[in-house]
């Protein structure tokens, strides 16, 4: 049996050589080692430890932890460490009684890591509210661990299929802008407004994913602005083109989660659920360029996960509670539709870049149509815009705004049996647009 002083030493090795590789990638790759994400490079170089100083370590767990992928029966907790530790969930039907305990991964682990510690909680009832906290534990090889460390009790509400409505919220391209989620979280999470079901981050939530994996909890779970995604409500992701691209892009899922609606309970980047009368799509449109742009570096294989997605959105169309959804609707973060549909020059200087997923819809289009999608709800084109279903197109297209404080909006989502209204508020709360199906 290996030693924990060997497993640590393995570790430590494994982490060097995944970043000295990197670091010979990154060198290649030229101009997007120099235009990815500076800022998280730099708020890690300010930390005391690695500026050389004697100074205290830092806290073991980093930041506030998040609620993702909520179902009618499961979410998922993840918060972030500075170092090795293990970590559980504790939770109950009040803040006083948090008598249930989730662990144990799917692997027989109790979940532990140098970065990340994420636990799924399964076997909840639907459109009930949980208190939780997480627990983490120093994992040391010297058996002196200092006592875990709890957090604040915060709670949630599962997705409840049954409810008469249901309402959500969106942000969209919010593209790692400090005072941007700083206004959409106090817009969110305060006000008069009533609570929303769950918030849908609509993708570019990132500018790039080229620094390292360690700029990702500071953009994902605990973002700019002092944003304490804990407090609800609980997030479902797309993942927008700015998500998807950099050299550290494909370790993002190492961080978040998405609802388990796939054989076998896999869990991927394109789902759907039921929340009240709304039946709910969420798609992956990938890439705004085809995958052999050179801008990708040979790192994009979006064009098979969109074919892919077309093959389970044809099944996905018949799960009787999707099928028998009063109203339809598909979150992707490029839209479906654009007011302009000219061609692009994806291979000129600047490149020419998609407004809208033409990929995506001519795979997705008829499973939609037969479907009975009502609206396809987006971000990525940075201004809010609503085309209206017509003949050729039986379904609306909506896109939220973009990532300046005075440009992004908060889009309020509210639906009955009757329809579904989308509002769009600015960052001071006021509605400046409206629409209804
Ligand atoms: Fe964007």
């Amino acid at each position: 049996m290996t030693g924990r002083p060997a497993f640590f030493a393995y570790m430590k090795t494994k982490t060097n050589i995944k970043r000295r590789s990197f670091v010979k990638l990154i060198g290649a790759a030229g101009t997007l080692a120099a235009s990815g994400g500076a800022g998280a490079l730099a708020r890690a170089a300010e930390t005391p430890g690695e500026k050389g100083l004697a100074a205290a370590p830092r806290p073991l767990v980093d930041g506030t932890p998040a609620v993702f992928a909520p179902a009618a029966h499961s979410a998922t907790i993840a918060w972030t460490v500075n170092r090795a530790a293990l970590g559980w969930v504790e939770y109950g039907a009040s803040a006083d009684r948090l008598d249930l305990k989730g662990g144990g991964d799917a692997d027989g682990f109790t979940p532990h890591d140098e970065r990340i510690l994420k636990v799924r909680l399964q076997g909840l009832a639907a459109g009930t509210r949980y208190w939780w906290r997480c627990v983490t534990r120093e994992l040391t090889d010297k058996g002196d661990a200092p006592p875990p460390v709890a957090s604040r009790i915060y709670s949630f509400s599962t997705l409840a299929p049954a409810a008469a409505e249901t309402r959500f919220v969106m942000w969209n391209d919010t593209h790692d802008r400090e005072e941007t989620l700083a206004r959409l979280a106090a817009l969110t999470q305060g006000g008069d407004a009533p609570p929303a079901d769950f918030l849908m981050w609509n993708g570019d939530i990132v500018r790039r994913n080229n620094t390292d994996a360690s700029m990702i909890p500071g953009v994902y779970v605990h973002p700019r602005g002092g944003v304490d995604l804990a407090k609800g409500p609980p997030v479902l992701l797309t993942r927008g083109n700015h998500d998807v691209r950099g050299l550290w892009a494909n370790k993002v899922g190492d961080f978040v989660d998405f609802p388990d609606t796939h054989e076998g309970g896999a869990r991927r980047p394109f789902y759907a659920f039921r929340s009240g009368p709304l039946g709910a799509i969420v798609l992956d449109t990938g890439e705004d360029k085809p995958d052999r742009h050179p801008s990708f570096y040979g790192t994009a294989a979006f064009e098979p996960l969109i074919a892919e997605q077309a093959r389970w959105l044809e099944k996905i169309i018949e799960r009787p509670d999707l099928k028998n959804a009063p109203v339809k609707a598909v979150f992707c973060h490029i839209p479906l539709r654009w007011v302009d549909e000219k061609p692009q020059d994806y291979f000129a200087k600047p490149a020419g870049f998609d407004r809208f997923s033409r990929r995506g819809r001519d795979a997705w289009h008829a499973s939609l149509v037969k479907w009975g999608a009502r609206v396809i709800i987006s971000g990525h084109v940075h201004r809010w815009t609503h085309i209206p279903a017509d003949s050729a197109f039986p379904y609306a297209q909506v896109t939220g705004s973009g990532p300046e404080p005075e440009r992004a909006r908060l889009i309020r989502g509210h639906v009955t049996k009757a329809g579904i209204k989308l509002a769009a508020f600015d960052m001071d709360g006021r509605e400046v647009a409206a629409v209804a199906f």
